[in-house]
């Protein structure tokens, strides 16, 4: 069960061992002393009187100063390696995580703005600092032992040091609402060339650029979207996104727009402000600055192709 994916998650797990281990010694020792006694000092008759003990005050101490020494010990292990995990080493590289209902979206330093999957270099400490833009979600990646609550309003963090390439998965772990079982990612570590390959191009090599609607749609995807909009004209949370382009909508408050563009940027920047009558207000996260403007583009060109005809 160690894992070796940071040097830290093979701690975690060393010291969960000691402690079942422990726990499991002292199970046994007690239950066989127990069963040992029943044993052997059962009543053999009617006639068979039991002697009349007053007490030890050795034996109070003794089973109560070695409970308390083993006790010091697990703490004294287990804080060890707590500090370690809940102190980020000074020169980490720094990624700040949005969460929203029901995705992640991932800052870098370069000013890449990725949602979805998280990029991180190999051997290097990362630090992600976490902030949750609606309800309170928890950041978990079971291979690096980490998990930190992700809430509005406050900034919390975790930090790892990946020391192999490869691809671990990310789960929301608070229950969040609907789509909180889709709230789900990887954790892709990049070895030094592809990560400097990514950082430059965004892309992992072999990848192709992909077309506006290609990204559009993975952006659909990966950002919730389809969670409250269907494509397939079912109404969910929010109206179908089914030959959405040139509709007309009539809006909170009786106003009639037809849907271009604009309309549609303004949506997913600031939902809120233009409620379609019938729809729930507060229920879509904004996206304002969590997408980029190239990012809008792709996913209206995207949209444009959801028609029915
Ligand atoms: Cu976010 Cu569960």
């Amino acid at each position: 069960m160690i894992s070796d994916a940071t040097e830290v998650a093979a701690r975690v797990d060393l010291v969960q061992i000691f402690i079942f281990l422990m726990m499991a010694f002292w199970f046994i020792a007690c239950n066989a002393v127990l069963v040992y006694f029943m044993l052997r000092y059962r009543r053999k008759g009617p006639d068979d009187e039991v002697s009349d003990i007053k007490g030890s005050h050795m034996l109070e101490v003794v089973w109560t100063v070695i409970p308390i020494i083993l006790v010091f010990i697990i703490f004294y292990v287990g804080a060890n390696v707590w500090k370690d995990l809940r102190t980020p080493p000074e020169d980490a590289y720094e990624i700040s995580v949005t969460a929203q209902k029901w995705s992640w979206s991932f800052k870098y330093d370069h000013g890449a703005i990725k949602g979805g999957d998280l990029f991180v270099p190999q051997g290097v400490p990362v630090k992600l600092n976490m902030i949750s833009n609606d309800v309170i979600h928890s950041f978990f990646v079971p291979e690096f032992r980490v998990k930190e609550d992700v809430v509005p309003s406050m900034y919390t963090n975790v930090w790892f040091q990946a020391e192999h390439a490869g691809v671990y998965n990310i789960f929301c772990t608070e229950y969040c609402g609907k789509d909180h079982s889709h709230m789900l990612g990887k954790v892709h570590v990049l070895d030094p060339d592809t990560w400097e390959h990514w950082v430059n191009t965004g892309l992992m090599p072999g990848e192709k650029q992909l077309t506006p609607v290609e990204a559009g749609e993975a952006l659909f995807v990966e950002r919730g979207c389809k969670g409250c909009h269907s494509i397939d004209g079912t109404k969910l949370v929010g109206p179908s996104v089914l030959d959405l382009m040139g509709r007309e909508e009539i809006l909170e408050g009786g106003e009639r727009v037809t849907v271009d563009d604009n309309y549609i940027m303004d949506s997913i920047k600031y939902p809120d402000r233009q409620i379609v009558a019938g729809y729930p207000k507060g229920q879509m996260p904004s996206f304002d600055g969590q997408l980029t403007n190239e990012d809008i583009s792709n996913i209206i060109t995207y949209l444009k192709t959801i028609s029915s005809e």
